[in-house]
């Protein structure tokens, strides 16, 4: 059959607009120590409710309701104040489908976690970026100043990706009381490397929206797993915009065990946050300037050798990640932090790697 001489449909023009946003996947195989994920493995109690989904439960659409209810006793919250979504990933998506149009403003610190301006790329909001201060310092006074009427949402990532750099209670709190009139959003995706919570301030401040994932600590990056704390009105319209099924029955179904098994994830945590300090350590030994991290990463700089130092890495096994092209960023790549064991092969490899681009730190 002879093609029909049909041209597509265009798409809106700021769709036009927008870049692709490719993650470097593609070949994964090493030690994956380029997208922050947990790089052993999940709970083994995980495992077992996998081995157990029957295949009659697969021909249901997924009820996350009863799931979200055992979550909010978890976190301390109503169930009202909690909705579980595909990822936070597709929590930014609804946040800025619900609340950003024409003539809104999107503040956000930079650099920071990509998604927040692709996904309010695809809305008529203006983005308005601010730089971080010297070091990557949280840019309190400057987010601030630049708070207008037509600010709607403020994406903070707290640990901040790429940096590793955290933001105090009280810098949250002084941001969020001046901007009554927008949603702030806390990325706490690493909030196990850290501590550090606001997600008290659920019920208490009705412009706050805190992001938990399930892909870092938990180790369930491919279920796709995100959880939003929220005041009960913002969660109304949330719902309003959420696809009812967009968290799949098997993660419902393996998330009361992955959030039971406490001791798993303290134990993974516990032995990051030893690798996180010898690998700092390492750094220093090796004369590469980083940036004390939070974080399960560190970002450390290379200077202009940076693509060619991830080649070398990648052809050596160890996958890292270039960030050089971030704002504020050059020359930086970025370190997922792995188990003790993971890290010190990945130090041998980067000495290694520096003397074999005969790096000396003084390439700027
Ligand atoms: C700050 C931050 N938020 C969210 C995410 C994505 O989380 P999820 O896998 O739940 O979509 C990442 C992933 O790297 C991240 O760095």
């Amino acid at each position: 059959m002879p093609d029909l001489k049909i041209r597509g449909p265009q798409p809106r023009e700021l769709i036009r607009r927008m870049k692709e946003y490719h993650p470097p996947l593609g070949d994964r195989s090493g030690l994956r120590l380029d997208f922050n994920e947990n790089t052993v493995a999940c709970s083994p109690r995980v495992v077992e409710v996998l081995a157990e989904i029957s295949r009659s439960e697969l021909t249901m659409y997924p009820e996350r309701e009863r799931v979200e209810e055992l979550a909010a006793g978890h976190f301390n919250l109503k169930p009202s104040q909690v909705l579980l979504t595909n990822g936070v990933d597709e929590a930014i998506h609804v946040i800025c489908q619900t609340y950003l149009g024409a003539g809104d403003e999107v503040l956000l610190p930079v650099p920071t976690y990509s998604m927040y301006a692709v996904y309010a790329s695809a809305t008529e909001a203006k983005l308005v970026e601010v730089p971080a201060g010297a070091d990557f310092r949280f840019p309190l006074e400057a987010l601030r100043e630049a708070i207008t009427p037509a600010t709607k949402l403020i994406a903070i990532a707290n640990p901040n990706s790429p940096t590793g750099q955290v933001v105090s209670r009280g810098a949250l709190l002084k941001l969020i009381e001046s901007a009554p009139h927008a949603i702030v959003l806390i990325d706490e995706a690493y909030f196990h490397f850290y501590g550090g919570t606001i997600l008290d301030l659920v019920g208490r401040a009705p412009n706050v929206i805190v992001a938990r994932t399930f892909s870092k600590a938990y180790g369930l990056a491919g279920l796709r797993l995100g959880l939003l704390g929220a005041d009960d009105e913002a969660m109304r319209w949330l719902r309003r915009v959420i696809s009812p099924y967009s968290v799949n029955s098997v993660a419902l179904a393996c998330l009361p065990a992955a959030l039971d098994d406490r001791h798993y994830v303290e134990n993974y945590v516990k032995e990051i946050l030893t690798a996180r300090a010898e690998f700092a350590a390492a750094l220093e030994g090796m004369g590469v300037p980083f940036w004390p991290s939070e974080a399960n990463f560190i970002l450390v700089d290379i200077g202009m050798r940076h693509a060619e130092f991830c080649r070398a890495m990648r052809n050596r096994g160890v996958l890292v990640r270039d960030r050089s092209a971030d704002p504020g960023c050059d020359g930086c790549v970025r370190i997922t932090i792995g188990t003790p064991e993971q890290m010190h092969r990945a130090a041998a490899m980067m000495v290694e790697v520096l003397r074999e681009i005969e790096w000396t730190g003084e390439e700027g």
